[in-house]
């Protein structure tokens, strides 16, 4: 499996993806696929991975910028991330964040910030002390990691790619 930045070929099996591995997901809207779509057209997309074997793309993971009180001080988002539903469980999202993680930390950025289920990221280093929040989501879902600098305080806000 090769874990290789996307390229404009890539754009369309992206899309689909993300819809078939959000759509049992019970907290999903549907609109994962188009929130990419909308991070890629606004030049948003600050890092976007793709996992593939034998030319078929079976994960991918999208990094933006956020703002924490209101201010991107070099901060970003980890998501959508997909992995197709029958590749689940094997690492290969875990493989995704690393290779992620690795190049926000050469770009200089301060740490990667987002929103899930702490049982998927806390082994790839992930975890939440309660002081980043997300509108009045419990504070646990909202997790980070540090690459520079201190520790995250204050009200995280995804690109406006989330809110259209
Ligand atoms: C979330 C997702 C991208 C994870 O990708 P993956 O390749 O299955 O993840 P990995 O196999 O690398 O596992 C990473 C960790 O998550 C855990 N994990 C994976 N799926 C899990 C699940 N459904 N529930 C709880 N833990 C899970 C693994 O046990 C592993 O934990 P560890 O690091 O402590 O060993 C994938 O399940 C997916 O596409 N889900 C549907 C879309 C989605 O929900 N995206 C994320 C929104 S928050």
């Amino acid at each position: 499996m090769l874990i290789q930045i996307e390229t404009p070929d890539d754009i369309d099996a992206i899309h689909d993806l993300t819809s078939i591995a959000f759509e049992p997901m019970a907290y999903s809207d549907g609109t994962e696929a188009a929130i990419i779509g909308r991070l890629r057209a606004s030049g948003d997309l600050t890092v976007s991975l793709v996992a593939e074997e034998d030319g078929e793309i079976l994960g991918h993971v999208a990094f933006s910028p956020v703002m924490i009180d209101g201010v991107h001080a070099g901060w970003f988002g980890l998501g959508p991330m997909s992995v197709k539903p029958d590749r689940q469980r094997q690492g290969i999202g875990k493989a995704l964040i690393a290779r992620g993680l690795e190049l926000l930390e050469k770009m200089g950025a301060s740490g990667c910030a987002l929103i899930g289920n702490p049982d998927v990221y806390r082994g790839a280093g992930f975890s939440s002390d309660g002081r980043l929040s997300y509108h009045d989501l419990d504070t646990r879902l909202v997790q980070h990691i540090v690459l520079h600098g201190p520790a995250p305080s204050g009200t995280l806000r995804f690109a406006p790619a989330f809110e259209n």
